[in-house]
């Protein structure tokens, strides 16, 4: 049976939840889910945006035919060739094969590649600035190459003021029943995955999330439909300003991530001493034990707060496994404009310090403290005083 939502008078979404998935592209972790958004304008001519995944195929399939009713399917438009918005294109071009493909070049050139079906005559190829009238509405073709691979396009309705923004603002997290943001606790409940979208798959990209800001800045927006998560149609600040510091790398609040991997718990029982110091200091502080939290939670968080620190002991001569991967994704995903402190542990001889200053040195803007906290094996009363320095240190580097 159908499940769908009305976005507009014109505009359904068609799209399905999944809440069996563990592992969103096979590494973020999702508990509570994803939603995979596709949405059909019911205008003189008909036009589906995108699909979804496999998993939910059946779903969406029953949602487009119950929404179409009698009416053909006259128009396809893809933004977006992963394969979590595309794996029912076959299917769409089988049960409506009198509909035309609107996308780019690039996106007819992937299709070719994930898929093995002629249909050049079905496809219409849009540009930068190009328009299509649908009937009423008139939709527009923006390029957003890398937001998130290099053939994503955004479409403007302008006449209902709606962006379509594929992979842009959009959320971890099933939809519940629900489809506006503004009828959620979004801030409390969703921002938070919000983030951890953002910053685990574009988070590389934020020049161009930023280009594409400034293009659409030239439009009014009255909704955004993206491919995952909840339709924007209030207080659509609350998500763009967040993109705004996200894009440009800079920190949403002051305070301190402390990321810490411990084999047998002294180095996080020096990362919790310092944590405690920091916040006799009024700072605020969030901890994660590496070994044991999605990384995508730390890539997060790390976008979020103005300092990092990282704790690890010295292992194979280098950076504990776990701590050594999150550094890899962290400069992966080009970090930047952060104060860092670091803690090194080693029983015999310490390397992991001097592995993680040369890992960091890379990043843009990144300030790493002159002092690196080293203990041996276990912290001693006497080194006390060097995380109360630490912790001056950071207070000091604090400018909001
Ligand atoms: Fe949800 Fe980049 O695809």
């Amino acid at each position: 049976m159908y499940c769908i939502k009305k976005i507009t008078n014109d505009l359904v979404w068609v799209g399905a939840n999944d809440r069996r998935l563990a592992m969103f592209e096979g590494v973020y972790s999702v508990p509570k889910g994803v939603s995979y958004n596709s949405y059909l304008l019911l205008d003189e001519k008909t036009v589906l945006f995108d699909t979804v995944d496999k998993a939910v195929q059946h779903r969406f399939l029953e949602n487009v035919a119950a929404v179409l009713g009698s009416r053909n399917l006259d128009y396809f438009v893809i933004q977006h060739m992963e394969p979590d918005h595309t794996s029912a294109i076959m299917e769409i071009m089988r049960i409506y094969p009198k509909v035309k493909i609107v996308c780019n070049e690039k996106t007819l050139s992937m299709i070719k590649q994930f898929f093995d079906f002629h249909l050049d005559e079905r496809v219409h190829i849009v540009k930068e600035n190009d328009a299509l009238a649908t009937g009423k509405h008139k939709l527009h073709f923006f390029m957003a190459p890398m937001v998130h691979w290099p053939e994503v396009m955004v479409v403007y309705d302008s006449i209902d003021k709606v962006l379509f923004s594929a992979d842009a603002f959009g959320c971890f997290g099933a939809l519940n029943g629900a489809i506006f943001a503004d009828e959620v606790d979004f801030l409390k409940d969703y921002m938070d995955e919000a983030r951890r979208y953002y910053s685990n798959i574009v988070g590389k990209y934020g020049v161009q999330v930023k280009n594409l800001l400034e293009k659409l800045s030239a439009h009014s927006i009255k909704m955004i439909c993206p491919l995952h998560g909840f339709v924007w149609r209030k207080d659509l600040d609350a998500i763009l300003s967040k993109y705004k510091l996200w894009s440009a790398y800079e920190p949403e609040e002051c305070g301190v991530m402390l990321a810490y991997a411990s084999i047998y718990g002294s180095t996080e029982n020096a990362t919790e001493i310092l944590a405690s110091k920091l916040r006799d200091n009024g700072i605020k502080t969030q901890m994660f034990d590496v070994s044991v939290t999605d990384a995508s939670e730390i890539i997060s968080a790390a976008f979020r707060w103005s300092h990092l620190v990282l704790a690890s002991p010295t292992y194979n001569m280098g950076v504990f496994v776990s701590m050594e991967a999150l550094i890899s994704d962290l400069a992966a995903h080009n970090i930047q404009n952060r104060t860092i402190g670091l803690i090194d542990n080693g029983s015999w001889a310490s390397a992991s310090g001097a592995k993680m200053r040369e890992s960091f040195s890379k990043c843009k803007n990144i300030n790493i403290l002159n002092e690196t906290l080293s203990i041996k094996s276990s912290l001693k009363e006497e080194q006390l005083k060097e995380i109360d320095l630490m912790a001056e240190v950071i207070k000091n580097t604090m400018s909001k």
